[in-house]
């Protein structure tokens, strides 16, 4: 199997669908802002707060060149702004997970720990900001994309099998 890289917007439930799609079949999974927050041994949220945004995408860079050499056989979820890296086609086959931006705000609203999600991000602080972020970001999402997979009125477990099928046979 070649890498699968799940990429689209904050909030449109990357993790929940890579934690579906390892439970459905197994395959092993990493997150490139979990291994960012461990090369930094601080959370994203800090890591913006104290070097800036140029200084997180530079380690998003440094990630993307580690995956394309490194990484195989394995499923990658992605920060929503991972996409931008160059060359991402290298590191695998691209699945774009999308949503209009009121549906996935709602999903975030209705999740129990709302605030917490909301918070740990510092590009969704503001709704009117979040809505432009996602108007200039999704014509690219499709373009850097092999795969679209929209995610509306969908279960994990549905959107799991989608991408299993899709992508990973
Ligand atoms: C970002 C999305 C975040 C995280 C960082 C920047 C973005 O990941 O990488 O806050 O630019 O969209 P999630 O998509 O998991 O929220």
């Amino acid at each position: 199997m070649k890498n699968v890289v799940l990429i689209g917007f904050m909030g449109v439930g990357k993790g929940t669908v890579s934690r579906e799609i390892i439970r459905q079949s197994g395959v092993v999974a990493l997150d490139t802002d979990d291994v960012i927050e461990s090369m930094e041994n601080r959370r994203v949220k800090k890591i913006f707060e104290v070097e800036g945004e140029t200084y997180f995408r530079d380690l998003e860079r440094r990630v993307a060149t580690w995956l394309s050499h490194s990484v195989r056989d394995t499923l990658i979820s992605t920060g929503g702004g991972f996409y931008k890296v160059p060359n991402l086609n290298l590191i695998g086959k691209v699945v774009y997970l999308y949503s209009d931006f009121e549906s996935l705000y709602q999903r975030i609203l209705n999740h129990p720990h709302a605030k917490k999600k909301l918070k740990k991000r510092p590009l969704f602080q503001d709704h009117k900001k979040a809505k432009e972020l996602f108007d200039q970001r999704a014509p690219q999402y499709e373009k850097v994309a092999d795969i679209i997979v929209d995610v509306r009125d969908k279960s994990a477990q549905q959107i799991a099998e989608e991408i299993i099928k899709k992508a990973m046979k």
